[in-house]
Parts: C-alpha cells; structure tokens; sequence
C-alpha cells in the first residue's frame, strides 16, 4: 500500500489509481474516505470487500461542484439553496437519481436516489479534479472500527487491502457529514458536521427527523425496492424446469447467467444488481433460482441481498 503526499505528483497517482479501479483512501474535511470510481462495478465492489461490510448499504458519491451535481441528480429549488449555502462542506443530500447517470448500481444498492457531497477538504477537491469524475467513499474503517482522522489510522484498518493513501494530516471536523434526504420531505437522515438547525434556518422550516432510509424499522420498506417482480428461490444446486437460473461458481456451469463462473465474490457482487435486473426481465414472471453462494467474505453482504430479493412480498 502506497503512502502518497497531497502534491500535484501524488494526487496523478492517486487520480490515475482510481481509473484502473483501484482504491484510493484521501482526505475529506469530516473522515478519510475510502475513494472508488462510482461508475465501475468492480471498483465499488472492492469497497465493501475491503471494508468487510455485511451488506450493501449505498454509499455517499462525491464530486468536485454542483455543477456535476447536478449531472447525476436532480436538484429541486431546496437542493439549489442548500447546496449553494453549505458546499463544498460537510452536508450530504440524498436526491432523486437522473437516469443514465452511469453510476454502478452497487452504489445506490440499487435506490432510485442517490447520496451527493461535495467535500470542501482542499486535497479532495483536487484530488476530485484530477480525477475528473464520481467517487464513491464511506470512511476509511473497517466494518464496525471507529472512522479515520488521519491517515495512519487508515494505514492501521486497512493496509495490505486498498492500493494508496492521500497523507492530507488530520480531518479538521472530525463527525461524518449530515446527511439530509430530499425525496420527500426534507428528513435528517444522520446528524454530523453541519447542524441540523443550520439547515432549518437555510431552508426556513423544520426537519423531519428520519428514521433511517436505508435499514428502516418498517418491515418491507426496503424490501419492496430490493424485489424483483419475480419470485426468488435462494441455495438451489439444481433447478426445476422452467426456472431461471441464477447461478455462482463452476457446478452451475449451465446457468442461464452465473453471478461469477469462476466462483469470485468481488465479480459477483460487481455483477449482482445487473443480473438480477436482468433476470426479473428474461425470467419474465418465472420464478428465479439461486446457486448458493458461501458466506463468507462478500458472500455476506450478496447473501443479505438475495435474502431480500427472497423474502415475501409485502
Ligand atoms: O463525511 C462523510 O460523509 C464521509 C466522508 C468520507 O465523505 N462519508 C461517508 O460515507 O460517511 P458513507 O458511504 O459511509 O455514508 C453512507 C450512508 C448510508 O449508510 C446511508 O445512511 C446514507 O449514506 N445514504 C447513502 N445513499 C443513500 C440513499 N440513496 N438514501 C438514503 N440514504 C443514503
Ligand atoms: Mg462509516
């Protein structure tokens, strides 16, 4: 793992890792983020096999202005406000998703929105120019360790399975961004560097206090955006005639279409939001059988997806 310092020659290293989809850890002004191309499957897939994440929550995609904001999502007059108000800084919104915004569908974890921010850290603004598109980046921490402020602690989580470290010295905030959804009504998602009541005064009314999008309380919630329309059979070796086969690994040689032939959980997980897509549409209302995939690794977090794409229909 490379050590690389915040000067022009250090970030074309650090930019041009990320186009060979690598990761890349940088500095933000809250955390250091563990940067990937947000538009390559594979790249985003390492993420969350770097992190050891049990599943695929969707992950916060930066980009250097509002400008490419806005060629991702849509922003109604409230975005405009906010985000001319408080970006670059530590505010994220979760905004409606523009279509053809070729983002991996890993990121969003397959959401018709979408988190965006604009850190305001200079080394990752450059670090953004440089690279001259979307990165996604949750903090540079294993699953479930404390986030990192400087980059030895990332060094500490993660050396030995990320490429680089941007070294920008100490985050200065500290907390992750606030994150704020504008779906709906505006919700705060998670409190963090900017204040909720400082978005209250910017938007001259109160926030709804969310409850969490992404792993809410409400049973079926999620789950009805994470269903295809067909049924889902999970841990079938031998499917019945007149499934669809969704297969993993060399014994399901024959399958309609195999998350990964040789049996490679990144691959796989790369692969899983498109197949699955692509399955409810072939299989057309067949039901969909599932090859086991171990649970291990990202076996966890494609094993929690396919749990949902399984579970019954609220
Ligand atoms: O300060 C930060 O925000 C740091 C630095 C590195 O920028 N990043 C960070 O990213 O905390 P991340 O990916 O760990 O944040 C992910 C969280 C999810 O757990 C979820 O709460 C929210 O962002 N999120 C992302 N996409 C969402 C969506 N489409 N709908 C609702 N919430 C979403
Ligand atoms: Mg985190």
């Amino acid at each position: 793992m490379q050590v690389l310092s915040p000067d022009a020659k250090g970030l074309a290293a650090a930019a041009d890792l990320l186009r060979r989809g690598e990761l890349v850890a940088f500095p933000t002004e809250t955390v250091y983020g563990l940067g990937a191309d947000a538009r390559s499957d594979k790249a985003v897939a390492r993420i969350f096999d770097a992190k050891g994440r049990p599943r695929f929550n969707p992950l916060i995609v930066h980009v250097p202005g509002v400008e490419a904001a806005r060629q991702i999502a849509v922003l109604d007059d409230r975005a405009e406000r906010l985000a001319s108000a408080f970006w670059p800084g530590p505010l994220t919104l979760v905004l409606p998703l523009r279509p053809g915004s070729g983002l991996s569908p890993l990121v969003t974890a397959g959401l018709p929105s979408v988190a965006l921010r604009v850190p305001a850290h200079p080394v990752a603004s450059a670090l953004l120019a440089a690279f001259g598109g979307p990165v996604a980046a949750p903090s540079a921490n294993p699953s479930g360790k404390v986030s990192p402020t400087r980059a030895g602690h990332v060094l500490a989580g993660l050396a030995g399975k990320i490429a680089a470290v941007v070294d920008g010295g100490p985050c200065t905030v500290g907390v992750e961004s606030t994150i704020l959804g504008l779906a709906g009504d505006a919700e705060l998602l998670r409190p963090g560097g900017i204040p909720a009541e400082v978005i209250e005064a910017c938007l001259g009314q109160p926030l709804h206090i969310g409850g969490n999008a992404v792993q809410p309380t409400a049973p079926g919630q999620l789950l009805s955006h994470y269903a295809p329309s067909s049924s889902v059979r999970l841990n079938v070796s031998a499917p019945d005639p007149g499934e669809f086969w969704l297969g993993f690994g060399p014994a399901a040689g024959k399958a309609d279409l195999n998350l990964s032939l040789s049996g490679d959980l990144v691959e796989a997980a790369a692969n899983l939001f498109h197949f699955l897509q692509e399955a409810d549409r072939v299989a057309d209302g067949s039901p969909i059988a599932v090859s086991p995939v171990p649970e291990h690794g990202l076996g966890r977090a494609i094993n929690d997806r396919l749990r949902r794409a399984a579970a019954p229909r609220p």
